[in-house]
């Protein structure tokens, strides 16, 4: 099935994008949307606002607001879950032992420096793509009416 997913890709690889880019082109997905940004603490605060009550909360959102962080939209079959594996386990260690071949192995430091992101149901992914690229009807120079 034809989805459409969130991949961000994390300060601590953001200078190594093609890295991640090559491993999104060995796969079925393509990019139809990318932006490079820097949020603040409070946008990063929003970001992963389901998980406020973790105790790594604040160095998540610490790290996430760092530096830039590169957002793409990726589609095609099952993307959500294709990026997803393309990234590995979420502790880099664990993806060393487990997905040798994956990002998180291959780029990663450990659960926080952890290469990027990816939305993990369809209303994630549709909450996190309309954060990172906001729906402009009636809004900007092409929606004057
Ligand atoms: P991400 O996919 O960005 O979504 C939530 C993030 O929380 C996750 O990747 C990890 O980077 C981070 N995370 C999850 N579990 C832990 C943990 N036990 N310690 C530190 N960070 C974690």
């Amino acid at each position: 099935k034809k989805e459409r997913t969130l991949a961000l890709v994390k300060p601590d690889v953001v200078t190594k994008i093609g890295d991640v880019l090559e491993l999104i082109y060995s796969s079925n997905l393509i990019v139809t949307k990318a932006k490079m940004t820097k949020l603040t603490w409070s946008q990063a605060a929003d970001f992963y606002a389901e998980h406020q009550s973790k105790p790594f909360f604040n160095n998540l959102v610490q790290f996430m607001s760092s530096g830039p962080v590169v957002a793409m939209e990726l589609m095609g079959d099952e993307a959500m879950s294709t990026w997803r594996r393309l990234l590995g386990p979420t502790d880099s260690a664990v993806a060393q032992r487990e997905a040798p071949q994956s990002a998180r192995a291959r780029f990663g430091t450990d659960g926080v420096k952890n290469v990027g992101h990816g939305s993990d149901s369809l209303a994630a992914a549709a909450r996190e793509l309309e954060f990172f690229f906001p729906s402009t009807i009636g809004h900007g120079p092409l929606n004057t009416a």
